[in-house]
């Protein structure tokens, strides 16, 4: 199978959260499983272009795009360079604006809110790498598009580029997060070129105007689903609580059409087991695995050592991987730092977003030079694989969670997980004391409650077995590091549903 991915993140070169993480994962699988694979990425000014092999320029091409004129959208048209290289043995394609001198679209120095419209942004990049498809005369199999940021290409897909359905190529919308689901007024629908008032079908899309959705407002989620061919998401249960509970949101009465359930599947996202590999991995004080676990206790004693915590190889050392907003459940992420340290364990926590002020004012405050506890309010990867690497418990206490990748990555470092039973948390760890027989093995901690009650139940049933039965915890973390988190089993359930709707 021929697959091309569109996204705004790919790891390690663009990546925010699990969503870069994952499209390199599930595109270097299915290249190993012998299918042609390739991504689609904005060539955003930040990207660490010395980490792109074989950089090179492709072309250039014209590409269809309306711009603001005296109050409105008119359609014009922008001059976009591809260029190619690889990444981690991936080919990419990378596309940006030629003459950036007066253009913004993916300049600045973050991948999100650099200083360009981010809706005109992706509005233009969904169009280009359609356009570059067409002029290159590429038809993969499917088009694979991940999140708001290129669900746009679906309804353009199908009504600019294959309205007859001639063209063997067909689309897959994954939804990574219903919290974000792009919103633009009908006019800045134009940005794709397409003028918006001539673009009647967004009305299709738009069909029936959910309650409280602003019927101003076109929902670029929305029309993804409704042209996509089929639509996935992350973890099934997640998937369950698209369809049945609230995670919809304002598109339930999209997700209650009655063709969604014969398209939508909830796939299970892997790791990257050779970027998260605790035997190899370059970044780790020593190397160590299931057979070999003496290595994990030098990584605790190099974290403690290097953030200057008390060393103390007794401790419990419990961590958070985290963006901080607040599906990641920021007043738990709090009681479980609270409680730890009240508890004589140790807590370091690494993340940043738009909740940093929380856990600054701690840093600076009660928390400063506390001997048992840091807050290190920024993003850094060498941090993190050190930090999983160190950890005995590693706490997600998300409100939801799509499916969360740091609960498997804590697995396969020899961490115990102590997560909110929500999303693919509850797909991927399973309690130590009541779990339900014929449940996945048991390797974790787990709670219900959103209050701190009920984290303060899970944790402390944790750090009573590590400092009741340290062979027990051993043993435990030994075998959460032969349980199998990687792509193999996703993939090819990735893999089913591109054939699935590839036409014969
Ligand atoms: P989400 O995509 O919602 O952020 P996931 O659990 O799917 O959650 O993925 C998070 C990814 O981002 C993991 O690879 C995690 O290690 C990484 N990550 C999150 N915050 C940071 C940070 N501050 N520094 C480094 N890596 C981080
Ligand atoms: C999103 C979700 C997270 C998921 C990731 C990768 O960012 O918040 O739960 O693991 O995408 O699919």
């Amino acid at each position: 199978q021929h697959i091309i991915h569109i996204t705004a993140e790919m790891a390690p070169i663009a990546k925010v959260g699990g969503l870069g993480d994952v499209v390199t994962g599930l595109a270097k699988a299915a290249l190993a499983r012998g299918h042609f694979v390739t991504v689609m990425l904005p060539f955003y000014e930040c990207l660490p272009k010395g980490q792109i092999e074989g950089l090179k320029h492709e072309m250039d091409i014209e590409v269809p795009k309306g711009y603001r004129w005296d109050g409105e959208i008119m359609v014009g048209s922008l001059k976009t360079s591809v260029f190619w290289g690889r990444v981690q043995g991936c080919p990419v394609f990378l596309l940006k604006p030629a003459d950036d001198t007066n253009c913004n679209i993916f300049r600045g120095g973050r991948i999100y809110g650099g200083s360009y419209n981010e809706m005109e942004a992706y509005l233009y990049f969904c169009r280009a790498c359609l356009e570059y498809l067409r002029v290159s005369n590429q038809h993969p199999h499917v088009l694979q598009l991940h999140d708001w940021h290129a669900a746009a290409a679906s309804l353009l897909y199908w009504d600019v580029y294959n309205p007859s359905g001639a063209s063997r190529t067909r689309v897959m919308l994954t939804i990574h997060n219903m919290d974000n689901t792009g919103e633009c007024r009908q006019d800045e629908f134009s940005f794709t070129g397409v003028p918006g008032e001539a673009f009647a079908t967004i009305d299709k899309a738009l069909d029936e105007r959910t309650i409280g959705h602003n019927p101003e407002r076109l929902n670029l989620m929305k029309g993804g689903i409704v042209y996509a061919n089929a639509v996935t998401t992350v973890s099934p249960t997640y998937a369950r609580e698209v369809m049945t509970g609230g995670a919809a949101g304002w598109l339930r009465n999209t997700f209650a059409r009655p063709e969604l359930s014969d398209k939508f599947y909830g796939i299970l996202n892997g790791i990257d087991t050779e970027e998260w590999n605790p035997a190899t991995d370059p970044l780790l004080a020593a190397n160590f695995d299931a057979d070999r676990p003496a290595g994990k206790a030098l990584c605790k004693r190099f974290l403690q050592e290097g953030l200057g915590l008390e060393v103390d190889p007794k401790k419990p050392l419990v961590a958070v991987v985290s963006r901080l907003v607040p599906q990641k459940g920021i007043h738990l992420i709090k009681a479980a730092l609270f409680r730890t340290v009240e508890r004589g364990g140790q807590f370091v926590l690494l993340g940043s977003g738009h909740s940093d002020p929380v856990f600054r004012g701690l840093a600076e405050g009660q928390f400063k030079d506390h001997p048992n506890c840091r807050l290190k309010i920024m993003y850094s990867e060498r941090l993190a694989h050190q930090i999983y690497a160190a950890a005995d418990v590693v706490v997600v206490p998300s409100m939801f969670e799509p499916c969360g990748l740091t609960q498997m990555i804590a697995l396969r470092y020899g961490a115990v997980p102590l997560v909110r039973r929500t999303g693919g948390l509850a797909d991927t760890v399973f309690d130590l004391d009541h779990a339900p027989p014929g449940s996945g093995a048991r390797n974790g901690f787990t709670f219900d409650g959103a209050d701190d009650p009920s984290l303060h139940g899970a944790l402390d049933r944790a750090l009573e077995l590590y400092a009741a039965q340290p062979s027990r915890w051993a043993a435990l973390a030994q075998d959460n590091m032969r349980l199998d988190v990687s792509w193999g089993k996703s993939a090819k359930s990735y893999v089913d549903v591109y054939r699935s709707i590839s036409p014969p």
